[in-house]
């Protein structure tokens, strides 16, 4: 399997401060990953790298076979698909929901095209039942739930059929029914073999989806452990991660983690 996403002791430096500190990461064609860090840990610009985004201040990055650095990024941009609060801002709230997933081939394959094509209508129907919001697509972006916005965006960024998708906290500001639907849904793409290789970045191991193979672990731009997450997400590990002594549990695929209150 080639790698989608390579960064070779990336160090991402602003000022004073070391947003990451040489990372090391290699994402594999089918892969899914979680970033896992606690808020300030540097996994929204991580997630800025790998989007080619934002250039390192020194380390290697390659996405999608491509050398960031020797390639015009706007040509790489449109292969990969990213959902995060700042671009959902973007998003005229009296817009259609069927036409905010439409408008992605739009924005970055069609710009010459004066009108969308049926095959577009389509596909942008297919993804909004797989995201399960099929039901929304007559509706004003503007009049959804959270948890319904967050799953459109996703159809959105799924829309250019993506080699690479990227989820910046999807979970982010949902109830608990919302993160449970998004759970699911995420957990149906992860499954799905035709979905390109993702990275979910969350801090809550109770949204990891089924489903979802590796994990990433950032302390202060540092990756504490990586790997498949049934080795790499081990108590200790996540206790580095956050930084105090926590208890993981996991039952049917699902993880959580608490406090640990007294040490045994
Ligand atoms: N332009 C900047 N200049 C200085 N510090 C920044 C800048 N952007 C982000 N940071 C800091 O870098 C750290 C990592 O940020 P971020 O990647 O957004 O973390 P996360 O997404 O894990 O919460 C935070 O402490 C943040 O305050
Ligand atoms: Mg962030």
């Amino acid at each position: 399997m080639s790698a989608v996403l390579e960064l070779a002791e990336v160090t991402v430096r602003r000022g004073d401060a070391l947003l990451l500190d040489r990372v090391t990461w290699i994402v594999k064609e089918g892969e899914r990953w979680v970033v896992l860090g606690s808020n300030g840990a540097g996994k929204t610009t991580l997630l800025q790298v790998a989007a080619a985004q934002m250039y390192p201040t020194s380390g290697a990055v390659g996405v999608l076979g491509e050398l960031i650095g020797t390639v015009d990024v706007f040509d790489l941009r449109p292969r990969i698909g990213l959902t995060s609060a700042a671009l959902a801002e973007r998003i005229p709230r009296d817009e259609k929901v069927s036409d905010v997933v439409v408008s992605a081939s739009y924005a970055v394959v069609g710009r010459w095209r004066e009108q969308y094509d049926d095959l577009d209508h389509d596909r942008a129907r297919s993804l909004l039942r797989e995201v399960r919001a099929e039901r929304l697509a007559d509706r004003t972006f503007g009049t959804l739930s959270e948890g319904e916005r967050k799953r459109v965006q996703i159809a959105r960024a799924l829309m250019t059929d993506p080699e690479l998708l990227l989820l910046d906290e999807p979970a982010a500001g949902l109830d608990l029914g919302g993160r449970e639907d998004l759970v699911s849904t995420l957990s149906v793409l992860a499954y799905d073999p035709a979905s390109p290789a993702t990275v979910l970045v969350s801090h809550h191991v109770e949204e990891i989806p089924p489903g979802f193979t590796h994990v990433l672990m950032l302390r202060e731009g540092r990756v504490v452990a990586d790997g498949p997450i049934e080795q790499a997400l081990t108590q200790e590990a996540l206790s580095r991660t956050f930084g105090m002594p926590l208890v993981l549990e996991e039952h049917d695929g699902r993880y959580a983690a608490r406090r640990r209150l007294h040490r045994i």
